[in-house]
């Protein structure tokens, strides 16, 4: 074959290898990209269940009862966002300093849904039977700790709450990173 042959085909062997380059470029860097996606979006943020949420207004909060309030999260489940809800109990003193507590609803033991019994003054586990009294101190029943206080904050007039998990069925009050 001729030098000016040869030379064309060279030149249609790189414009082959450039064009397949290019093609597999296009496959591979939106491929990678949503793989990495949620490393991207979860990198260089708070853990969502560090945020405070919005539990409400203050001044709605019933004076010396205890209230359910719902928190919704967002939660990482493998490489998806998912929604979760909580509750929290929440009691406004009728005090002029109007102190508020706020407890997890989560039962310390095996983390059943903690009720209030305004009848009895007391909240009770349904599980196993767990007692706590009136500021969520254990009573009796298998839980091996009180009800878990959770943090909040007043702004405005709004109450914000800091969700958090803790082990469950141990003395020690251990949060746990969901
Ligand atoms: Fe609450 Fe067992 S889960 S008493």
């Amino acid at each position: 074959m001729s030098g000016a042959g040869n030379n064309r085909r060279r030149f249609l062997e790189v414009c082959t290898d450039a064009v397949m380059a290019l093609i597999g470029a296009c496959i591979a860097v939106p491929a990678v990209a949503y793989v990495l996606a949620p490393v991207r979006r979860w990198t260089g943020r708070k853990e969502t269940g560090e945020d405070f949420q919005n539990a409400g207004a203050v001044a709605e909060l019933p004076l010396d009862q205890w209230q359910l309030v719902t928190l919704q999260l967002a939660r990482r489940d493998g490489w998806e966002e998912v929604r979760v809800r909580h509750g929290a109990w929440v009691r406004r003193s009728k005090d002029p300093d109007g102190q508020i507590e706020v407890r997890s609803s989560i039962c310390p033991h095996l983390g059943c849904p903690v009720n209030w019994r305004p009848d009895h003054a007391e909240f009770m586990c349904p599980c196993h039977g767990g007692v706590f009294d009136a500021q969520g101190r254990h009573v009796s029943g298998p839980p091996p700790r009180s009800m878990d206080p959770l943090e909040y904050r007043v702004e405005n007039g709004w109450l914000f709450i800091r969700w958090q998990d803790f082990k469950v069925g141990v003395a020690e009050r251990i949060p746990v990173r969901t």
